[in-house]
């Protein structure tokens, strides 16, 4: 087995030196006009809203009660795809408005703006991606959803958090030998769980990769009856703690059903709106992060994510200003790649209902 070898061209001290400009908070007249605005522009414009758990709770607000979806990335694609509305309006970052846009090309796909990327997806540049693969001809090529069309055009499938275990399990019982790009943490996390034969590309989350395990550590001697729920992105002394590891639907799910009063989350702090609707009658606690009295600009909050507003949703609505775009000989090839996602979702789906049935 071999660790890491790809490029590592984005390190999180060179993210941490970059100015972000997060959306501006409103409140008052101002957030609720602003909310009026976006309710009925998403009617006028036969518009549906999709937003991430990471984005402002404004944004999970409006989605929800707009006949949107909160959801994980998976889903996103999932909802984005399968509803009616010829505008699709992702509140994310663009890997996600990407994904939306190569799995139904006639629609229009617009965000809040197209500012917001993700580290992973920047520090995978297709050329060095490209070239990577030709280093491993023998293997299959597995990339995260969480980057660009052109890297998922290269790749023979593409997963998200919440099912890339049981695909690479898939792939290792068939013999295959794995690449995988760009999370490390996560492509490790995979390799420890399935025993697969896997190469991988030297890329990390900013935000998951600042939760640290000797401060976690810390923080469960102090709450020792707590669960840890645990995003993949994070680093093995990380994981290594948790009660649950999973993407954020597969933690909104343990902070329901696990018997627990108190919970340590170590994800992206947006998460807590959703968790606080869903378990509000339990004690949740951020897992502590580095670096909260240097220059941070992501403990434990995506600063992409969080460029996304009700003011910068409005004016996108009403202008059609930040519209997605794919090439279409690009999308065509990513959308093999994901479609072996969706189809391998359905298939374990189809293959869970039966197993009820009988
Ligand atoms: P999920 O697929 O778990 O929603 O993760 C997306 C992401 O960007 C996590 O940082
Ligand atoms: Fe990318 Fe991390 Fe932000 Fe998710 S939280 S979008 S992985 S930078």
């Amino acid at each position: 087995m071999s660790k890491s070898q790809g490029v590592n061209v984005a390190p999180a001290r060179f993210f941490r030196e970059q100015a972000f400009e997060a959306a501006e908070e409103t409140s008052g007249p101002e957030r609720e006009a602003l909310m009026q605005r976006i309710r009925e522009q998403l009617k006028a414009q036969d518009a549906v809203l999709v937003a991430h758990y990471y984005t402002d709770a404004d944004l999970q607000i409006l989605a929800d009660e707009t006949g949107g979806c909160v959801s994980d990335s998976l889903e996103m694609a999932r909802f984005g795809f399968e509803h009616p509305a010829s505008t699709v309006v992702v509140a994310g970052v663009r890997f996600m408005g990407e994904t939306a846009k190569i799995l139904s090309p006639e629609k229009r796909v617009l965000m809040p703006t197209l500012e917001a990327t993700c580290s992973l997806d920047i520090g995978c540049p297709p050329d060095e991606f490209s070239a990577f693969c030709d280093q491993h001809p023998d293997r299959t090529v597995v990339v995260y959803a969480n980057t660009s069309a052109e890297v998922k055009a290269r790749a023979d499938w593409v997963v998200t958090s919440s099912i890339a275990v049981d695909v690479i399990r898939h792939l290792h019982a068939r013999g295959e030998k794995i690449l995988w790009a760009p999370d490390k943490h996560l492509g490790d996390y995979i390799r420890r769980e399935t025993g697969a034969d896997m190469v991988l590309w030297d890329g990390a989350c900013i935000v998951h990769e600042e939760f640290k395990g000797i401060e976690l550590d810390e923080l469960r001697s102090r709450y020792p009856q707590a669960k840890v729920l645990v995003h993949p992105e994070s680093p093995a002394a990380v994981v290594a703690q948790a009660d649950v590891v999973g993407s954020t639907s597969q933690l909104l799910k343990a902070v329901q059903t696990l018997d627990a009063d108190t919970f340590i989350v170590a994800t992206d702090n947006g998460i807590f709106h959703k968790m606080r609707q869903l378990a509000g009658n339990k004690t949740l606690l951020e897992a502590p992060t580095a670096g909260k009295s240097a220059t941070c600009n992501s403990c434990a909050h995506c600063p992409w994510m969080a460029m996304n507003g009700l003011r910068n949703l409005a004016h996108v609505l009403e202008t059609g200003d930040q519209e997605i775009h794919v090439d279409p000989r690009i999308a065509e090839q990513a959308l093999v790649s994901l479609n072996r996602m969706l189809n391998f979702g359905r298939e374990q789906k189809r293959q869970v209902l039966g197993a009820g049935d009988a």
